[in-house]
């Protein structure tokens, strides 16, 4: 069942997170799907612009409804994940998508303002929610490559005036991650201190994590066994998930982890096989083993075993 990410983020907040999955193709919803119902989760699928443009966005929404009614039990929200002005408003009148994610954190203060602010209007007139994001995450986000020395964790007095300027319902915060397989030279820690004056001056306000990936030390060394060369990754102790959560992180990101389940899962298939050229024997193998990752990640997000309340408490 879809719903909005309002009646999600208003279960979870100051509890648990919801995670936030992006998907790119059939096999990935499938373990999506699986790994929330086994672990009795609520989440979000995400979609980025690429994700649209791997094969064709309409793709995607089909494949989602599909496993909407392969899986009546699910309970979620989908998602435009790092949206322009362009890409929002071609979700906002899909009329498919229940939130959509506004990224001019690249942009001044000013600019992202009223970038955010026309996106705002044009998605509450037609009932869906908005995520925009303030300050800049290291790495790479879509097509634009921040490096480490510019990322800068949000300032929480302009969280508070950002939010009350635009009126988005959630906010994305920089708060030490960054994207993809390589988020950090030394600690390895979120900035609790930072999330805390952010929430002290937005009590009650969904707050995002992006660059959420843990980067399983194991994963890693099993894809470099069978061939892969990642050297140096480190991502998000998954353990900060939930002390973040209750400090008002209620949707957590997580990507990359899923292509490393991916890589992992086909490199080993095809180094032990060598003779065998049929995708779907790995295929099914992956859709297993990222079902089970993503209950793992419920489990640590606090969102597992929530679904009968969040039923009850949405009148199902
Ligand atoms: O934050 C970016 C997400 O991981 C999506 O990645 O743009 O390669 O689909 P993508
Ligand atoms: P990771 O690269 O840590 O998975 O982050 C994903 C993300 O933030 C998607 O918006
Ligand atoms: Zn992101």
């Amino acid at each position: 069942m879809i719903v909005t990410t309002a009646q999600l983020f208003k279960h979870a907040y100051g509890k648990y997170a919801v995670g936030a999955y992006n998907i790119n193709n059939a096999e990935q919803a499938m373990g999506l799907f699986k790994g929330c119902i086994s672990s009795q989760a609520p989440f979000i699928i995400q979609i980025s612009k690429g994700a649209r443009k791997y094969t064709d966005k309409r793709m995607l929404e089909a494949v989602i409804r599909a496993a909407d009614g392969i899986f009546p039990e699910a309970i979620f929200a989908v998602h435009l994940d790092h949206g322009d002005e362009e890409t929002c408003y071609d979700c906002i009148d899909s009329g498919f998508y229940s939130s959509v994610m506004i990224d001019a954190s690249h942009d001044p203060f000013d600019k992202n303002v009223a970038i955010t602010k026309r996106v705002v209007d044009r998605a509450h007139a037609k009932g869906i929610s908005v995520e925009a994001e303030l300050g800049m995450l290291g790495g790479v986000e879509e097509d634009i490559k921040v490096e480490d020395g510019n990322a800068c964790l949000t300032d929480p007095d302009e969280a508070k005036k950002f939010v009350e300027l635009t009126g988005t319902d959630c906010l994305a915060c920089a708060i030490g991650t960054s994207h993809g397989a390589f988020k950090f030279k030394g600690k390895q820690s979120l900035h609790f201190d930072v999330l805390q004056k952010i929430k002290d001056r937005l009590p009650g306000f969904p707050l995002v994590m992006h660059g959420s990936s843990s980067v399983p030390k194991d994963e890693v060394d099993r894809i470099n066994a069978a061939g892969g060369k990642i050297a140096g990754s480190m991502g998000v102790d998954p353990n900060e998930y939930l002390p973040a959560a209750k400090l008002g992180v209620t949707k957590v990101n997580i990507d990359t982890d899923g292509r490393l389940v991916w890589t992992r899962v086909h490199r080993e298939f095809f180094r032990d096989k060598p003779g065998e050229f049929d995708f779907r024997p790995p295929g099914k193998i992956f859709i297993e083993e990222y079902a089970k990752f993503i209950a793992s990640r419920n489990v640590l997000l606090g969102s597992s075993g929530q679904l009968a309340d969040l039923k009850q408490s949405l009148g199902k």
